[in-house]
């Protein structure tokens, strides 16, 4: 069965609505034979991302940077994985205060670094998400997810 890996920071809980909506698109009743796991980014390992068809990031903007967690996981996995994972799709949800410009940069170039191939527009989004934002992330997690349907 084809998996999708959800590699998160989720440090309040405007993130944890985000990461919600995610979750609940990647696992909607029409989409079938597709398995999610989740990740918080401290805990997410190689080998997760190797067993992992595509990939769905989340972090808060940190001093104008993808968050730490998420920029740990990255220098743990990105060497491990940097040959066997070249190709494979992701998206991404970004939350902030006022400005995610850096952030999105950071999360655009590890993953052109590693070569993941970007399947939907990244979602963006700053303050407490509003109805259209949760739907985005809903649409993020279900677009990735339906990618890997057969
Ligand atoms: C140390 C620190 C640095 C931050 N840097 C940024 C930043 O560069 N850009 C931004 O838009 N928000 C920034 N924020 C705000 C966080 O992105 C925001 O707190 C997080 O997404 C959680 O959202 P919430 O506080 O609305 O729940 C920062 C927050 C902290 C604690």
């Amino acid at each position: 069965m084809a998996t999708l890996l959800i590699v998160h920071h989720t440090p309040s809980p405007h993130c944890q609505a985000l990461f919600e909506a995610v979750v609940a698109g990647a696992t909607a009743p029409e989409i079938e034979g597709v398995r999610v796991e989740r990740r918080a980014a401290l805990a997410a390992t190689a080998s997760d991302v190797l067993a992992a068809d595509a990939f769905v990031l989340g972090t808060p903007a940190n001093l104008g940077y993808m968050s730490g967690a998420l920029k740990h996981f990255f220098d743990q996995i990105y060497y491990p994985c940097l040959d066997a994972t070249r190709g494979r799709s992701f998206g991404y949800y970004v939350h902030g205060g006022n400005d995610v410009t850096g952030a999105v940069r950071a999360v655009e170039t590890v993953t052109t670094g590693l070569g993941w191939r970007r399947a939907a527009e990244q979602v963006t989004v700053t303050g407490e998400p509003g109805r259209s934002d949760l739907e985005a992330c809903w649409e993020l997690g279900a677009t990735l997810a339906a990618g890997l349907m057969d």
